[in-house]
């Protein structure tokens, strides 16, 4: 009787799978922060990959740690960098597989803000132009859906010219477009090297006190041309979530973050909570509160627990 009436269900359709890529080959280094994920070389990440595939993962998102950093972050938009590579290859090798790229400079910048660094501001007019060069290289090499996450005022509108104008208007935009900043994302700093040097990113990232500013954050990148919202982090944020699907007929997602998820990796390790349970709920929570799509580092194990394993 629950399983007839239950309003809320999690399928590994829902799921988008975080994956870090590095160059090299034959690459499989554990990330200490986040247990059961790894820095892959494009070779190891389509094995870690394959399974998955064949347990029934649809989607992935694929983040870039260059060999090189500068000042400019020039490595983010070289065809031959990790993204790039893996992006061929993943649709070479699984053509019916979505492939997602988060778009940014973080990982990129000497100095490890999103965008630009002159005298110590981020300035936002030149980052965009950056922004829009790397996603175009993203949909050279094959990206589905490109999801710019470095939160720059007009960079939505920039990147949707940019692929109009290169002929590229199948490519999706997944905006980051509430993206709060957040504590929770403590794990992926050192998972993508892409803490700042100096400073915050609370210049360009919400403060989590804020509700009503996220209906104009949002409201922004619609009429630039976003195709998603995202929300992020997911688990703090639940009301945003449900007041973006009530307010917009657009997909939406959420980002299960970092720090969401290695919590729960932690306490389960204590033996304090059981994983696969916390997990689940959470996960549901999530879409129960509005979202249609969940960025996950937990995507593969909720294809393996949906498939019986
Ligand atoms: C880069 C970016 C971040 C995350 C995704 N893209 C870090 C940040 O903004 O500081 C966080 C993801 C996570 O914590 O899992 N701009």
């Amino acid at each position: 009787m629950r399983d007839l009436v239950r309003e809320t269900q999690l399928t590994s359709a829902d799921v988008v799978l975080p994956l870090f890529v590095v160059s090299g080959e034959g690459r499989e280094e554990p990330i200490g922060s986040l247990p059961g994920v790894f820095h892959h070389s494009v070779d190891q990440a389509l094995e870690f990959v394959r399974p998955l595939v064949a347990l029934g993962l649809r989607s992935i998102i694929l983040f870039g740690l260059p060999d090189q950093k500068d000042e400019e972050g020039s490595e983010a938009w070289s065809p031959e960098g990790p993204v790039q590579r893996a992006c061929r290859a993943f649709k070479d090798e699984f053509p019916q597989l979505i492939v997602m790229t988060d778009v940014c400079l973080c990982q990129y910048t000497s100095h490890g803000h999103c965008g630009d660094l002159v005298e110590g501001e981020v300035v936002n007019d030149t980052s965009i132009q950056r922004l829009a060069l790397t996603a175009l290289s993203h949909a050279i090499a094959g990206a589905d859906v490109v999801a710019p996450s470095d939160m720059m005022d007009g960079r939505i509108g920039a990147i949707r010219d940019t692929l109009e104008r290169a002929n590229y208007p199948n490519v999706s935009i997944l905006s980051y477009a509430v993206k709060y900043a957040s504590a929770f994302y403590g794990p992926f700093r050192e998972a993508a090297d892409s803490a700042p040097g100096k400073g915050d990113r609370k210049g360009y990232q919400m403060d989590p006190a804020n509700r009503r500013e996220a209906m104009r954050e949002a409201r922004l990148d619609v009429q630039e041309g976003a195709d998603m919202l995202m929300v992020k982090p997911a688990l703090s944020y639940l009301d945003i979530i449900s007041d973006l699907r009530r307010e917009f007929d657009y997909p939406i997602a959420a980002y299960h973050v970092s720090g969401e998820y290695s919590m729960v990796k932690a306490a389960a390790q204590l033996g304090w909570v059981d994983e696969r349970s916390v997990t689940l709920e959470i996960l549901t929570s999530i879409k129960r509160a509005g979202a249609d799509i969940i960025i996950t580092y937990a995507a593969g194990d909720l294809c393996r627990w949906l498939a019986g394993e």
